[in-house]
């Protein structure tokens, strides 16, 4: 097992959905647990009902106010908070914008305060809430889709760099989960994700399970890995099955 007891964690968004089942499940393990929200009264409800600290804001600017509220060195931090953005190229600039930055860049400005400081110390732990989209593409969904896989490319970047170092990196890559992020996703989400939706402690226990084993890649639907697999051996396929979802929701759409 993992020892989590006494370490400090920070989870990013955890006001709600993924994150706050991360963080709960972090404190009942007996960590240390900060929790980040842009939304301060989320960030207070549940750093208050796990007994964490709440130290609300941007994911962006998140590393040097936690690391002074949990008054020293961050063990595991766990970029969670993320946008849902959808639509195509027509999607506005600064929807596209807003996605790269809390999708990608705040994992990528995390990993560089946190970095050198595990290094010197030999260790740390950087947990990346990416989606399937990362490893697939989701329907109606460019920039989440786009920027998903760069969260993901960061996560195997920070760990192939750094696995020798004493750095351990998770991606978690679930399909549907019970959040609001789900609920607000319309008719995509409906037909491509809901039906097999699972709950946020579900992906929490995946996530252990993962630091258990040492594993990089976190499935809380197994069944991702072989449409990943299915997506590399044949790709035209694989498009071809995914333009068949697009069709049935434009015909959902006009009907
Ligand atoms: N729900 C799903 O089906 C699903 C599936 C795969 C991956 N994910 C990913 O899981 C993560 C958590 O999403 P969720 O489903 O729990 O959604 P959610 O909407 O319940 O929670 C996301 C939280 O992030 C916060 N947030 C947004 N921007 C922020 C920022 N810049 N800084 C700090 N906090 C910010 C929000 O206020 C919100 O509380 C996201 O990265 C999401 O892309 C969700």
């Amino acid at each position: 097992m993992a020892a989590i007891r006494d370490k400090a964690v920070v989870v990013t968004g955890a006001g709600g959905g993924i994150g706050a089942a991360l963080a709960r499940r972090f404190a009942a393990e007996g960590a240390r647990v900060v929790v980040n929200d842009l939304d301060e009264a989320k960030a207070r409800r549940t750093a208050g009902e796990i007994g964490a600290i709440a130290v609300p804001g941007d994911a962006s600017g998140i590393v040097a106010p936690a690391r002074e509220a949990l008054g020293g060195a961050i063990d595991v931090f766990c970029a969670n908070a993320g946008v849902g953005t959808g639509g195509g190229p027509d999607a506005p600039e600064d929807d596209w914008a807003l996605a790269w930055d809390v999708n990608v860049m705040a994992h990528v400005r995390a990993a560089r305060e946190l970095v050198p400081e595990w290094l010197a110390r030999g260790g740390g732990r950087f947990v990346s809430t990416v989606s399937a989209a990362g490893l697939l593409t989701m329907v109606a969904a460019a920039p989440y889709s786009v920027t998903k896989h760069g969260a993901y490319a960061f996560a195997e970047w920070l760990s192939l760099t750094y696995r020798h170092r004493g750095i351990d990196v998770h991606a978690i890559c679930p399909q549907g989960v019970r959040t609001d992020m789900l609920a607000a996703t319309g008719a995509a989400g409906d037909l491509v994700l809901t039906p097999t939706a699972v709950e946020p402690e579900a992906v929490a226990d995946a996530l252990f399970a993962a630091m258990d084993e040492g594993r990089f890649l976190v499935l809380p639907h197994p069944e991702v890995a072989d449409y990943y697999t299915a997506r590399a051996s044949d790709p035209d396929r694989w498009l071809g099955g995914m333009n068949h979802i697009q069709r049935e929701l434009e015909e959902r759409s006009a009907g």
